[in-house]
């Protein structure tokens, strides 16, 4: 049963993965939520918990995996999760970097849809610009609970999933602003062409981290791990809708 990427037995992810970059963060994020939170894969030292959370009174089978950081690696355990596990939906909980105006540092971001400049989704269908959308039911179940954030604002539309972190092409950001694009991370595009692929469920819930216009402050490591709840329940709510 283990794949070349997770270790896991058959039976030991829950159908709802919760899919932050780090490892160590799923780890925090695992025993945070499920008091019988186990560790069930561990290779490469990306870890993968699973257990039973209790939302509004009702108890839920749930995984916490890393998905590592870029489209490539998310995509390779996507794969296995969807392929080998039976997993139904993946929630990436991450940051991004803030781009619209209306963006600020703290906010919470539901991707509906991910613009890339990567070639993953492209080589997917011959001729076709792939259009990497979130899954309506999970994105409706983010949106339905933005209440439960009580720090930021909720905003939900598209972000850009770009390979390079650090280098742009001149002009991106202020064409990606003008486009209502309302941040960039590095893996949602690449996560829903996978579930795509496989039929399944997908969405990114991101924390606003920095922003790369308006020079906001950016969140300190430590603000980095206190803010994250709000980011955190929304995608809660979608892993058990
Ligand atoms: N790019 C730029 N800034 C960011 C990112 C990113 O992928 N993630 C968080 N801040």
């Amino acid at each position: 049963m283990p794949t070349p990427h997770i270790s896991a037995g058959p039976d030991d992810f829950a159908p709802a993965v919760l899919m932050p970059g780090d490892p160590r963060r799923a780890e925090r994020i695992a025993h945070a939520l499920m008091p019988d939170a186990r560790l069930v894969t561990d290779v490469r030292g990306m870890l993968g918990f699973t257990g039973t959370v209790e939302v509004d009174g009702v108890a839920h089978p749930l995984s916490v995996m890393g998905s590592g950081m870029g489209q490539p690696s998310a995509t390779i355990y996507a794969t296995e999760l969807f392929r080998e596990y039976g997993v139904q939906r993946i929630i990436r909980v991450g940051t991004c970097g803030g781009i619209a105006e209306g963006v600020q540092v703290g906010d919470v971001i539901i991707g509906t849809g991910a613009h890339t400049d990567s070639s993953m989704n492209q080589a997917r269908v011959p001729g076709i610009n792939f259009s990497a959308v979130a899954d309506l039911e999970l994105a409706a179940a983010a949106w339905g609970a933005r209440e439960k954030v009580t720090e930021g604002t909720v905003h939900a539309g598209p972000v850009v999933s770009r390979d390079h972190f650090y280098w742009a092409v001149p002009g991106m950001v202020d064409g990606l602003r003008a486009h209502g694009t309302l941040g960039v991370e590095m893996e949602a595009a690449a996560l829903y062409g996978v579930a795509n692929e496989f039929g399944r469920q997908a969405l990114a819930v991101l924390t606003v981290s920095d922003h790369l216009v308006d020079g906001s402050a950016d969140m300190s490591a430590q603000e980095r791990e206190t803010r994250f709840g709000g980011a955190l329940a929304l995608a809660l709510a979608a892993a058990t809708c």
